[in-house]
């Protein structure tokens, strides 16, 4: 029988599996399939930790998210076509939920399906290795709770171990000598922490918007933001200040590329993050930026130099959810031999078509389209349910308006779910003045 190892239960990987599930259920036979997770729980980032740097196990702690994280898209536009808000929650909610209320619906799904006891929790993936000879993948794994290491043979592998999780972290002169905290966007957990204080964010992309708003909901004294290519064009809180590059620090003094300084109390690096997959030799190894068209990928989810090999997710994300799972149905259906890879030639010359109207790409509202056009031709390749991408898009488009509106404000706003057609609530609180992220929170009608 064929043999399938995912790498990771975040929401790619669970994707996966539930592609897998969903043709079981039509009937179809499914090779075995075995998904290892590092962490002791599924949901990926989603799944919220305290720690930071290594974990209990001297593992890098693989969790970017913090307190009080409230989604930075419109659900709807992340909603499964085969599992919707409405069907999860038994009732149609506020557009923009906490991160406690998004984990809950990831794990509603796979729960509902009966997922877990396909995933190995505590065991990370350290090598994999592909015989020319076999034609077959070893994969070791470290049994973490057990202290163990072992080696499976798998037809094929999904990586979907997620790139938002080691961090990007540029060196700036004076650093070393520089009287306050100095941390990346990785290791931030608490805003509360950086209550009446002055802080610098580095950094202009949605870590950059995201930390910053939160410090200042609960209580720096200053935001100062540094932009390397370009600022961000919203309009900022009075105490928010933008500034060109970071040049060096000097005691608490950071001075910028425009010859000015200010003082500042604590350094956050929203400087991104490395795509990093220390389990992979050379010759499986996706290298690239966070961009929308990784090369290398066949639609973007099969390893062209191997097409035995997929990742999932690993792109950079306006969909997220839903283009996961149009991923994972996709690569399942290579898998199954339902579509056939072609020739390299033939998927080098697909990639370059895409990459080609990637580079083009002026602005947000364009790349939005590209992600939407992207989906859209996954889905129609499977049988994973067709819903409205244009509404997606457009839902994204009203978003950014809402945004350039005003930054402070967007996620009171609500939007109408393309898979219910239900208009959802606005949330009885609005996002500056609601300090309560958790899920009864939430949920409460009033
Ligand atoms: C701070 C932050 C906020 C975000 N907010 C949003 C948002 O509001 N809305 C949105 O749609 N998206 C958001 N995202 C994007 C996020 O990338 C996706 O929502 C989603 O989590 C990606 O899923 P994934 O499964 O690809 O990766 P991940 O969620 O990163 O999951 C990868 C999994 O792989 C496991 N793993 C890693 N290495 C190994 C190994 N060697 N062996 C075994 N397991 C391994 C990890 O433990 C993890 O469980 C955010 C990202 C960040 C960093
Ligand atoms: N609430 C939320 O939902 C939330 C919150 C935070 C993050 N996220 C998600 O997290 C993901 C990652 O976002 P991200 O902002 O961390 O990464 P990102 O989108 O890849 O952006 C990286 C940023 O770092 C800057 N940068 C990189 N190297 C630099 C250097 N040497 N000096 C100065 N600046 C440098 C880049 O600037 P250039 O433009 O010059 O390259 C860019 O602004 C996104 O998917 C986002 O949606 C979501």
């Amino acid at each position: 029988m064929t043999r399938v190892a995912i790498i990771g239960a975040g929401p790619s990987g669970l994707a996966q599996l539930r592609a897998f599930q969903s043709a079981q259920n039509k009937g179809a036979e499914i090779p075995e399939v075995v998904c290892f997770e590092k962490q002791a729980n599924w949901g990926g980032l989603w799944n919220y930790t305290w720690r930071t740097g290594l974990d209990e196990y001297g593992e890098p702690v693989h969790g970017s998210m913090y307190r009080y994280l409230w989604s930075n898209g419109p659900k709807e536009c992340l909603e499964f076509a085969d599992y919707t808000f409405e069907e999860h929650f038994g009732k149609p909610i506020a557009s923009f939920p906490p991160r406690a209320v998004l984990f809950d619906y990831i794990q509603g799904r796979v729960e509902k399906a009966g997922l877990r006891d396909f995933v190995r929790f505590r065991s990370p993936v350290r090598m994999v290795n592909y015989s020319e000879e076999t034609g077959q993948f070893t994969v070791s794994v470290n049994d973490l709770e057990n202290d163990k290491t072992y080696d499976e043979v798998f037809d094929n592998v999904v990586v979907a171990t997620g790139h938002f999780s080691t961090p990007n972290v540029p060196q700036f002169d004076g650093v070393e000598s520089f009287n306050g905290r100095v941390l990346h966007a990785h290791d931030f957990r608490d805003a509360l922490e950086f209550k009446d204080k002055d802080i610098l964010i580095v950094g202009s992309s949605y870590s950059a918007e995201d930390i910053g708003s939160q410090c200042w909901k609960y209580g720096a004294r200053s935001i100062t933001a540094s932009y390397r290519t370009s600022p961000m064009h919203f309009h900022w809180p009075e105490n928010w200040e933008t500034k060109p590059l970071l040049t060096r620090l000097e005691n608490n003094t950071a001075h910028f590329k425009d010859g000015t300084s200010k003082h500042i109390d604590a350094v956050i690096l929203c400087t991104g993050y490395l795509h990093y997959f220390p389990f992979l030799p050379d010759s499986l190894r996706l290298i690239t930026t966070n961009r929308l068209w990784p090369l290398d990928l066949y639609k973007g989810v099969a390893w062209e130099a191997n097409p035995k090999l997929f990742y999932i997710g690993m792109q950079d994300q306006f969909y997220t959810f839903n283009m996961f799972d149009a991923q994972a149905w996709y690569a399942r259906d290579m898998i199954m031999g339902r579509i056939e890879a072609p020739s390299l030639a033939d998927m080098r010359a697909n990639s370059a078509i895409w990459r080609e109207r990637e580079e083009k790409l002026a602005d947000d509202e364009q790349m939005i389209w590209f992600q939407g056009d992207y989906t859209q031709e996954l889905i129609d390749a499977t049988d994973y349910p067709n819903f409205d991408i244009e509404g997606v898009n457009k839902t994204f488009m009203d978003w950014e308006h809402n945004k350039h509106e005003d930054i402070m404000t967007f996620r009171n706003k609500s939007h109408r779910s393309l898979m219910t057609g239900n208009m959802q609530p606005p949330h009885h609180t609005s996002w500056s003045d609601e300090m309560d992220d958790s899920m009864e929170s939430y949920l409460q009608t009033k």
